[in-house]
């Protein structure tokens, strides 16, 4: 039986028509239609939320009395909006959308439902500065020899990647919590998983994820590599809250899956194999090249700021930033205690190894993109970045643990004893603070919030 959404008009003509067809018990399961008049133009625009993703009719009426079907369009992605017009020569248009159980056939392919570009974005094969091909970074690489990043792959993976399919109940997806133009972090302290439950820690930032030799992933570094993490958030009670089985079986039944797993994998075969590898492939390729510092490698940062480079000293000298934050990826290959407090209510990797000599050790995130991710921390204590600095300048805690570099003296050599002191007050002037935040806004890529190959591929109409 078609239910429909309850009419509504383009201009402001007679009042009283929500009393027309009744609100209640209409559509599918937590869907809703929305009409937003358009301030100062002759359309409107209707959306229409569904987490079923069924296949809608888009009516249109001149009086009210009788009604002419004249689109049908099938939710993509949870949500779906159009532009509705009034007609030539009509002083008025009403418009509903109806949706009938018994008719949600129909074929969904690519070109349907996606909006990809017709030549596949290029992910195999990134064109990188000099300086990411020194054998450092080189050696960061983590991807394994039997998940070679291919085109076709990370296109699936960007796919997979924005779908809200991989929640139990369609209401979010690895984007709810790793948005694009926050560095793939997510600017609220804890995020929201599926049935509205907040995650334990603050999310992470995504940005060069490659780069990281260990290749462990989660702030305690529990996955042991990107393929294991990114299945963690699906089955998460709650973050995503599907088994694999349950995974596997709602991607194989969308139909444009079977095209992009045939042309990443050879045949649409779907596994959580398959799920987890090309997700894998699709975060790898998230890699920034393009920030400021980037820019100025070539030049010893001649198109820095005297104040940006008054940074860039402080932080690889007085402030030692660097001795954690390394390389030109800004991280270590090891975890470290920084010292936020005394003791620590999350473990860190501590809770994974039982371990007391690494309670309260966590994985260091790279810098890169830092000014987009905030808040900062596994549990997002700080919300800014001149508040990080001032906690390395003034407030570090002293902890069994705390890495010796954070410590008074002399910065530890390799092959020397760690140092005795207490924790390290860099006594930074006001001045030299605002220099090491201006340094870290150099780590800002201004292309990786918004390249489009990056981005959410739905068509969700308008
Ligand atoms: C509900 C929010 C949420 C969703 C959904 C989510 N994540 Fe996360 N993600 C987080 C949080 C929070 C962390 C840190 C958790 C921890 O360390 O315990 C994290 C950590 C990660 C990391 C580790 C990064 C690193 O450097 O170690 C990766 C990679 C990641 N997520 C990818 C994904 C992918 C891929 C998906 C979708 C399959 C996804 N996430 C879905 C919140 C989320
Ligand atoms: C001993 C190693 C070490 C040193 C030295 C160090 N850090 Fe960190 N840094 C860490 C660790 C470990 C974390 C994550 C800690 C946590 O969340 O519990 C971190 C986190 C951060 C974050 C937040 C990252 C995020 O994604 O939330 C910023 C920003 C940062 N450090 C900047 C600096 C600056 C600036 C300096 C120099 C003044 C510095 N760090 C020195 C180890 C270090």
């Amino acid at each position: 039986m078609a239910h429909s959404s309850t009419p509504n008009r383009i201009l402001p003509l007679l009042a009283a028509l929500a009393g027309a067809i009744p609100a209640s018990a209409q559509l599918p399961a937590n869907s809703t239609v929305s009409f937003a008049p358009q301030a100062g133009a002759s359309f409107m625009k209707m959306s229409i939320s569904d987490p079923g993703n069924g296949f809608w009719t888009l009516h249109y009426s001149p009086d009210l009395a009788n009604w002419y079907p004249f689109q049908a369009i099938k939710v993509n992605n949870s949500g779906y909006a159009v532009n509705l017009h009034l007609l030539e020569n009509t002083p008025r248009a009403f418009y509903r959308a109806s949706y009938d159980a018994a008719q949600q056939t129909g074929s969904n392919s690519v070109d349907q439902s996606l909006l990809l570009p017709a030549l596949a974005d290029n992910f195999s094969n990134p064109s990188l500065p000099p300086h990411f091909l020194t054998p450092q970074i080189v050696a960061q690489d983590n991807a394994p020899p039997n998940n070679p990043t291919t085109d076709a792959g990370a296109t699936l993976g960007r796919v997979l990647f924005y779908d809200k399919r991989l929640s139990a109940n369609n209401s979010v997806s690895c984007s709810s919590c790793h948005q694009q133009e926050h560095g793939f972090s997510d600017p609220r302290q804890f995020s929201i998983g599926f049935e509205g439950g907040a995650t334990r820690r603050n999310s992470m930032g995504l940005t060069n994820a490659k780069y990281y030799q260990r290749g462990h992933f989660f702030w305690d570094e529990r996955a042991d590599t990107l393929e294991d993490q990114v299945l963690g958030p699906i089955q998460n009670d709650v973050e995503m809250g599907l088994t694999l089985g349950e995974l596997v079986s709602k991607v194989a039944a969308e139909d444009f899956y079977a095209e992009l797993f045939t042309d990443a994998f050879g045949d649409d075969t779907v596994t959580s194999n398959r799920i987890s590898r090309a997700l894998a492939q699709f975060v790898r390729s998230i890699i920034s090249t393009e920030s400021k510092f980037d820019l100025g490698r070539a030049s010893n940062f001649s198109n820095f700021t005297a104040q940006e480079n008054q940074g860039r000293g402080l932080f690889n000298g007085r402030g030692r930033c660097d001795t954690c934050h390394g390389s030109d990826n800004f991280v270590p290959n090891n975890v470290f205690n920084n010292g936020l407090e005394n003791p620590y209510p999350d473990p860190g990797v501590g809770g994974i190894t039982g371990r007391p000599q690494d309670l309260g050790k966590f994985k260091v995130p790279s810098l890169r993109n830092i000014a987009l991710t905030g808040p900062y921390m596994h549990d997002g204590r700080f919300n800014t970045l001149e508040e990080v600095v001032e906690f390395y300048n003034s407030q570090i805690v002293d902890h069994p643990n705390l890495a010796p570099q954070l410590r008074d003296g002399r910065p530890p050599r390799p092959g020397q004893p760690p140092q005795p002191g207490g924790p390290i007050r860099l006594n930074l002037s006001p001045a030299e603070r605002n220099a090491l935040v201006a340094f870290l806004h150099t780590l800002t890529d201004p292309n990786l919030a918004t390249a489009p190959k990056f981005s959410d591929p739905f068509d969700y109409g308008d």
